[in-house]
């Protein structure tokens, strides 16, 4: 058989086959234990420090991603491309997209980074370099990937109530289209927007989108599966229509495979195509792909990795609460909550006792950004954050 047949023979009769996985002949046979794979180091999180400063998921891969990874290791000495092919068919399907529409990236901010490159470089969007458009403070990978090329930067603040200032970034991009500028006006819309975990109402950003086939839209949907909002939803069917749109999403969060690498951007075919060409040959490794490719579509682990997500958001709540440490409104799996007394030496006292916390994000300079993790996880920062206020430090 096949061997990319077999994979789709597994992965058809869904998550219960895709548990027993097996990829070719090659792995099936070697015990879990003869390869040295001590089970209790998929716990390690919970002996070490607390890791909450980067978003992860502290779940970890779901135990059928586990088992891929551990079946799939005979997989280790190949290429990827029958593998990269199943899960981009298995991505488009799920999105109800032609398989054209998908780029598959070492994380969704190699996507991002191919994005910029496909948009500004040479070839691109317009003749030269101009203007990239962000909000004001937001995940930074795009300004740093646009750095390089030469374009100005735009950093507008949020708005008071942390949405996107969209009338300002938008304003701002006219102006640049309107001046001497001829080259691309690249705009990164990051909604739930990371370091504030806050929305921006998506009609605002569907109404610019409609009115500016000449700007370059970056959607930035790494939080997407959390936000349980009525009025959220993705930007995807306006990237479909139209060329100038790219959304990206990650398995990094809600399926807890950040240390795999994998991501994946949607886009028009035609801007599918152009993004690809910026891809390293062969970028996505092969125990990432077999677990991203069966969690995609497990939904019993997303709704168990959602439930624990909002079991933290609850316990760590009630802990800010209880403390009057105000909070923005999060809508992702992390919160940046108010701290008192110097925030590069709460983070230096977090760290020594046991517990990473965000980096800072400025302007929030009396902020700290406090990714969930398990709810026990976060009951042991609850009370080192009690400890904290009996010493007088927050
Ligand atoms: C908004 C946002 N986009 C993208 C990423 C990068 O995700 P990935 O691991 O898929 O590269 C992150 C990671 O924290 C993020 O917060």
């Amino acid at each position: 058989m096949k061997r990319r047949h077999f994979l789709r023979t597994s992965l058809a009769a869904g998550t219960a086959a895709a548990a027993t996985l097996t990829v070719g002949r090659a792995a099936s046979a070697v015990p879990v234990r003869s390869l040295g794979l001590d089970e209790r180091r998929w716990d390690r999180a919970t002996d070490g420090p607390l890791r909450l400063s980067s978003n992860e998921n502290s779940l970890g891969p779901s135990e059928a991603a586990r088992r891929a990874i551990l079946d799939g290791m005979g997989e280790a000495n190949r290429y990827t491309h029958g593998l990269a092919g199943e899960l981009r068919a298995r991505v488009a399907a799920h999105h109800g997209v032609d398989e054209a529409s998908v780029v598959l990236g070492n994380g969704s901010t190699e996507v991002l980074r191919m994005a910029v490159q496909a948009m500004a470089g040479p070839g691109g969007w317009g003749p030269s370099p101009a203007l990239l458009v962000v909000p004001d403070p937001t995940f930074e990978h795009v300004e740093q990937y646009a750095g390089p090329w030469g374009l100005e930067l735009l950093k507008v603040p949020l708005r008071p109530d942390h949405r996107h200032d969209i009338d300002r970034m938008r304003e701002a991009a006219r102006a640049a289209r309107g001046g001497s500028s001829r080259g691309p006006v690249l705009a990164y819309i990051c909604n739930p927007n990371n370091p504030t975990g806050t929305l921006t109402p998506c009609r605002e950003i569907e109404d610019w989108i409609r009115e500016a086939d000449d700007v370059v839209f970056l959607v930035d949907e790494a939080y997407f599966e959390y936000v349980d909002h009525p009025s959220y939803r993705t930007a995807l069917p306006l990237a479909l229509e139209r060329p100038n749109v790219v959304v990206t999403r990650t398995f990094s969060k809600v399926y807890g495979l950040a240390g795999l690498r994998m991501g994946y951007g949607l886009a028009h075919p035609e801007a599918a195509r152009r993004i690809q060409a910026f891809s390293g040959r062969s970028n996505l490794n092969a125990m990432g792909i077999l677990a991203a490719t069966v969690s995609l579509g497990d939904d019993t682990h997303l709704a168990h990795s959602l439930r624990t997500n909002e079991d933290a958001r609850r316990v760590t709540y009630d802990v800010l609460d209880e403390l009057g440490l105000e909070r923005l409104p999060s809508h992702a799996n992390f919160v940046l909550h108010r701290i008192s007394g110097d925030q590069a030496q709460y983070i230096r006292r977090m760290r020594e006792a046991g517990a990473w916390v965000g980096r800072q994000f400025p302007p929030f300079l009396s902020h700290n950004r406090l990714s969930f993790g398990t709810p026990e996880e976060m009951g042991r920062f609850a009370e080192i954050l009690r400890e904290f206020r009996r010493r007088g430090w927050v």
